[in-house]
């Protein structure tokens, strides 16, 4: 959750109804303590899944995905299988009330009362914050529109943790579409948080990286216009597809989907001991000829979507039983937000907004300046 540097009175503004509760909407809801406490769960998971097995027995994960999904939706579903829990949930909107004009927050209101844990994606940005707001129960973005997937970001940490073994002096490349695609975005915050980080950033110049997530960077990015250039300065590359569905001019999609294609001869300039992330699915960004390359990383790092999801589960629960609270700061101002993407376009919350380190304004819900 953005924290407010505007005004020291801003705790009067707080709204969470369950105090106690812990969510993730934001990879910076966690600590970096409590991120590395998520990694060792995981480990551990690995380790001695039959330790595990029953651990979540008679807990419900309800997933609410009103925008499509395979791996994700499929991750949590068997991330709380493997804890022996249950799931319940849609996989399309149309099917839910939703399609009769519910709001997300009435929705989260009746699905506390069927569930211990929620898994929501949904194409509005900020919506898993208003879903946070009004849920008794944990609530998880699995990815709102353009803007965040902090599960996505624990399952790439835990592929960086597991592959080359710490988080700190990393140069990290972030390759194709940095405007709307939220698991770079989400990935930014958390890697800035640690010692000595730089980012290469390649893109095309109609998807660069939007600027309140440039103001997270400060002075330890560079930009590069070609893979080659940024190919032997990486620890790791994470390459992402050009998103069709966030493109309102089918021609514009077409034009930029295939500026930068990773291929073997590619692969060739880089370090003996870097990696490839995807957070996957993959069009045509990376060649099937770089998929036997020890390097490619990116199919190990579902595996470790799974892992990761059950440790964030079982966590979140743990917290919510031992009412284990943090407070949400709702931000000491107002106004109404530009992003037409922003879940507050479309129902009707509070236009609460925050102030960022350098005094600017922001939407509480998709961090879009106000
Ligand atoms: C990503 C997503 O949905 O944001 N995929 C995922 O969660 N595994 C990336 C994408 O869809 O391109």
């Amino acid at each position: 959750m953005p924290v407010c540097h505007g005004n020291t009175n801003c705790q009067l503004f707080i709204i969470n109804y369950q105090l106690n509760m812990r969510h993730l909407i934001d990879p910076t809801d966690l600590t970096i303590e409590e991120v590395d406490l998520l990694m060792n769960r995981a480990m551990d998971i690995i380790a001695h899944p039959a330790d595990y097995a029953e651990s979540c027995h008679g807990r419900k994960l309800a997933t609410l995905f009103y925008e499509p999904s395979t791996r994700t939706r499929l991750s949590f579903t068997s991330a709380m299988m493997g804890l022996g829990g249950q799931v319940l949930g849609f996989s399309d909107a149309r099917s839910s009330s939703v399609s009769k004009g519910e709001t997300v927050a009435d929705t989260v209101r009746v699905v506390s009362c069927f569930a211990d844990i929620i898994a929501m994606r949904h194409y509005k940005e900020g919506a898993p914050r208003v879903a946070a707001d009004y849920s008794r129960i944990p609530v998880i973005n699995a990815g709102d529109g353009g803007h965040s997937h902090p599960t996505q970001t624990l399952t790439d940490l835990l592929t960086i943790r597991r592959e080359l073994g710490h988080f700190d002096r990393l140069t990290v490349g972030l390759c194709g579409d940095l405007k709307y695609g939220r698991t770079v975005h989400s990935l930014i915050k958390a890697m800035n948080r640690y010692e000595g980080t730089r980012f290469v950033l390649i893109s095309p110049q109609e998807l660069r990286l939007p600027d309140y997530m440039k103001q997270e960077l400060r002075d330890n990015y560079t930009e590069v216009s070609t893979l080659e250039e940024a190919m032997p300065l990486v620890d790791v590359l994470y390459m992402t597809r050009v998103q069709q569905e966030r493109f309102a001019d089918r021609q514009e999609y077409e034009r930029l989907k295939d500026s930068f294609i990773l291929d073997e001869a590619k692969m060739a300039l880089a370090r003996k001991d870097m990696i490839v992330l995807h957070p996957l699915p993959r069009v045509n960004e990376i060649t099937t000829g770089v998929d036997n390359d020890p390097r490619a990383a990116y199919f190990r790092q579902v595996e470790n979507g799974k892992f990761v999801r059950m440790a964030l589960i079982y966590t979140l629960l743990q917290w919510k039983d031992s009412e284990a609270g943090t407070t949400v700061n709702a931000g000491c101002g107002e106004g109404k937000c530009p992003n037409d993407r922003c879940i507050t376009a479309t129902e009707p919350v509070p236009h609460r907004a925050y102030h960022d380190k350098d005094g600017v304004l922001r939407c509480r819900y998709c961090d879009h300046a106000i």
